[in-house]
């Protein structure tokens, strides 16, 4: 059973803000440079921590694979924390007309949204998963008629060539249902949209233990373990 504990994210936003800013006081004024150029202040920045997962005892997927993959997403947590600190010491640095500036802002996107989806995946992942809600069910009959023909097109994106993300989104305007295809992580979102249900299909999700042709039983498995009721949460 999914076990959530988020150890402190965003509670430390004012502390590290404040961090960057006097350390770059602190770095100018060893340069002999504070009177004569004040640092400037940066920005305040989030401090995230990676949320812990007890995921070991999912049905049909592998310890060892889960437990590789907790780490590449406890990376992006560590890289997005990274990013944000390197920009905004180079905003205090008066750097911000570098390449390393450019690159780590774009960087950042990457970063972030390998974070945060990783989160809505596994944060709806339970061992067996669970019986599937009637009112997510309706929502997607809705739209492709019969919760068969939905499940079909998810994994008909899912099972799209390259490495990324099948996604069925709500847009939070009209409450309309779509999926579709991430690219990375980044690429493709629809702006705004809420993420419903998030299903990795980098290869680090599946070739450890199904091998470089096997995203398809992988995707059956994701499938016995999916929280429905976590899915359902996120609708409006
Ligand atoms: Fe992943």
């Amino acid at each position: 059973m999914a076990n959530i504990t988020r150890r402190s994210a965003l509670q430390s936003m004012a502390v590290a803000g404040t961090g960057l800013a006097v350390g770059a006081t602190g770095a100018a004024a060893q340069d002999g440079q504070m009177m004569a150029k004040p640092a400037a202040p940066g920005m305040k920045v989030p401090a995230y921590a990676p949320v812990v997962y007890k995921l070991d005892d999912l049905v049909g997927l592998n310890k060892d694979m889960l437990e590789q993959h907790y780490k590449l997403y406890a990376g992006y947590v560590t890289n997005t924390n990274k990013a944000n600190t390197a920009l905004s010491e180079m905003i205090a640095a008066g750097k911000t007309e570098s390449a390393d500036f450019a690159e780590t802002r774009r960087r950042l996107g990457f970063e972030y949204n390998g974070m945060r989806l990783h989160e809505y995946y596994f944060g709806s992942m339970k061992s067996g998963g669970s019986p599937v809600d009637a009112k997510l069910k309706a929502a997607v009959e809705a739209v492709w008629g019969t919760w068969d023909a939905w499940m079909a097109d998810f994994v008909r994106t899912g099972m799209m060539r390259g490495i990324g993300w099948s996604m069925l989104y709500q847009d939070p305007w009209n409450g309309a249902l779509s999926h579709h295809w991430i690219s990375d992580h980044e690429y493709f979102h629809p702006a705004g949209f809420t993420p419903i249900l998030v299903m990795d299909v980098w290869e680090h999700a599946y070739v450890l233990q199904f091998g470089a042709q096997g995203r398809k039983a992988y995707v059956d498995a994701f499938f016995k373990n999916v929280d429905w009721g976590v899915v359902a949460k996120r609708l409006k």
